[in-house]
């Protein structure tokens, strides 16, 4: 729970240098160069097709660089397999959640033993972080609601305690309050010392706890800093603006919204649909 000492330069738990990626003989990732440390949590913002979701196969090993690198926790694993990977304690939400949608809170749960933790420890740190899944634990997660599915994929990649977590469009198909959720939890996660890296199109709520921004365009990062650096035409361009209007709002100044009644008058909806 300790906050980093931006003093020491602490060592990165992912690091991409140059790396390019294809899906046959297609590029689609021509030179990315990305670090996350522990405590971090990076964003990876860019419309649809920027190639987003490809960085997380690399940084998971699903697809190997056809040219660079990609380090964890400082050694080289390009090629290395995914479940290799996993074990040295990188864990990936995919895109869908990647839970099992016709078991249980408590079976999904079980499955995350393979890494030796016994089914009580696991349970225990799950229902700690999570209690909504201690009182659902019996129900099938196929029935639950959109983020409480969000919560159990979470809680499936927490109990191997990972040093980096991938997320991939956690905000997919679910209200911005659920979405907020969800994101005060992911920043815990990384208070916990854990790297996060993570995708989504629509930024507002990503743009709340990332320490780091990256916007993705044709395959390339055009745009990394702090989300507050990040130039406004840019935002504009790559975020559909829903970014920048909602800090513009939380910061008190212009209304940006104003005249919109029909939408986003109970909380920060960014005007997508809930
Ligand atoms: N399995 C695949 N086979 C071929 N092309 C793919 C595959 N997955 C993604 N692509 C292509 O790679 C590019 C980047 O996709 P992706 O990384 O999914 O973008 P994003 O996550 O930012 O929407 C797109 O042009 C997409 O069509
Ligand atoms: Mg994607």
């Amino acid at each position: 729970m300790s906050s980093p000492d931006r003093s020491v330069p602490v060592r990165p738990v992912l690091h991409l240098r140059s790396v390019r990626a294809a899906y046959g003989r297609i590029e689609v990732l021509h030179g990315i160069d990305l670090v996350v440390r522990p405590c971090e949590v990076v964003a990876l913002l860019g419309p649809n097709g920027a190639g987003k979701s490809t960085v997380l196969k690399v940084a998971s090993g699903q697809l190997v660089p056809t040219a660079g690198c990609f380090h964890i926790l400082g050694r080289h694993a390009n090629g290395i397999r995914p479940d290799v990977l996993a074990r040295s304690g990188l864990c990936t939400i995919p895109e869908g959640r990647g839970i099992f949608f016709n078991l249980t809170v408590t079976e999904n749960l079980t499955m995350m033993t393979y890494g030796g933790s016994s089914r009580r420890e696991v349970q225990e740190r799950a229902f700690a972080r999570f209690p909504r899944l201690a009182e659902r634990r019996r129900q099938v997660a196929g029935t639950m609601s959109g983020g409480e599915q969000q919560m159990l994929a979470m809680a499936r990649a927490l109990s191997v305690q990972p040093a980096a977590l991938l997320l991939d469009e956690i905000s997919m198909g679910l209200a911005p309050l659920v979405v907020d959720e969800l994101y005060e939890l992911v920043a815990q996660i990384a208070a916990d010392r854990v790297a996060v890296l993570l995708t989504e199109q629509f930024a507002r709520a990503a743009l709340g706890v990332a320490s780091r921004v990256a916007v993705m365009a044709q395959g390339r990062i055009v745009a990394e800093g702090r989300p507050d650096d990040l130039p406004a035409d840019l935002a504009d361009a790559y975020l559909g603006g829903s970014g920048t209007a909602g800090r513009r709002e939380a910061g008190g100044s212009a209304d940006t919204r104003a005249g919109d009644t029909s939408a986003g008058d109970t909380n920060t909806s960014n005007g997508r649909a809930a």
